[in-house]
């Protein structure tokens, strides 16, 4: 499937033709990263974003914040799926310039909703548990397509998530579609979460990742799918560093005119 012929399956009604164009022989402006849960991707997003000084965009943290928001609204979920992009747009998200995370980070974008930071609640066991719920539904897709890509335009991007490639920047600079064994990307996440490695807790890791990974892939609106023009890295061998820089030398070398 061409990228932006799954954009405009899934956005009937929105206006896909105003995305930032592709320039001639530049390094890339806007990277697309896309993958499954727990592949790296917004770890290694960071990374080239700090090296390439490019803002870095966590477009997941955008329905994290949706979900968020509607939990704290009381919204209840079965009412969830009736939302129009109106009613998500008057949640107030915003993204907003912000300072880099930690020293020589990249700039980055803090997510706003309603004035407010949701910091890590974000994170937590009761926003996870319903993303992929709230970001099933096409009104979300919709509100938050423009605002991505506003947001964008301005600065250039590294973005990750599921959809970058396919529908939010079909003409992304780059794509790149990172993948990694199911086993492997349910060990990174409990050494990231400072977690024991026991096979207990990588079973139910895994098997979380993989529910997670059906319900994104399965969505009618905008699933997880590989954009045909994105290079593919498979990075179950490779450690952190290698991945990181397979990617800058794509990003540096000179687009075709
Ligand atoms: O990357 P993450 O775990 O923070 O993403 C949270 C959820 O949001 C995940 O279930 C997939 C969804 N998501 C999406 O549908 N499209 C994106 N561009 C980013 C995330």
């Amino acid at each position: 499937m061409k990228g932006d012929a799954a954009g405009r399956d899934a956005y009937p009604h929105a206006d896909l033709g105003a995305v930032p164009a592709r320039g001639p022989r530049r390094p890339a402006r806007i990277i697309a990263i896309d993958g499954p849960a727990g592949s790296g991707k917004s770890t290694t997003a960071r990374a080239v974003a700090a090296e390439l000084q490019l803002p870095h965009l966590d477009s997941g943290s955008l329905y994290r914040a949706v979900t968020w928001a509607l939990l704290q609204g009381g919204v209840p979920e079965a009412e969830w799926a009736n939302l129009d992009p109106e009613e998500v747009r008057a949640l107030g998200l915003r993204l907003d310039p912000a300072s880099p995370q930690e020293p020589g980070g990249p700039p980055r974008f803090r997510v706003e909703v309603d004035g407010r930071d949701p910091g890590e609640a974000l994170r937590s066991v009761r926003v996870t548990q319903r993303v992929s719920t709230a970001a099933a539904i096409p009104a979300v897709r919709t509100a938050l397509l423009q605002l991505q890509r506003d947001t964008a335009r301005r600065t250039g991007v590294v973005a990750d998530g599921r959809d970058m490639g396919t529908v939010v920047f079909p003409d992304a600079d780059l794509k790149i579609f990172l993948v990694a064994d199911p086993e492997e990307r349910a060990r990174r996440r409990l050494l990231q979460e400072g977690r024991e490695v026991s096979p207990i807790n990588l079973a139910r890791e895994r098997a979380l990742l993989e529910a997670r990974d059906r319900r994104d892939s399965g969505r009618e609106t905008a699933p997880l799918v590989q954009a045909t023009d994105a290079v593919r890295l498979d990075t179950t061998g490779m450690d952190f560093r290698e991945q990181v820089e397979e990617i800058l030398r794509l990003a540096r070398t000179p687009l075709d005119p």
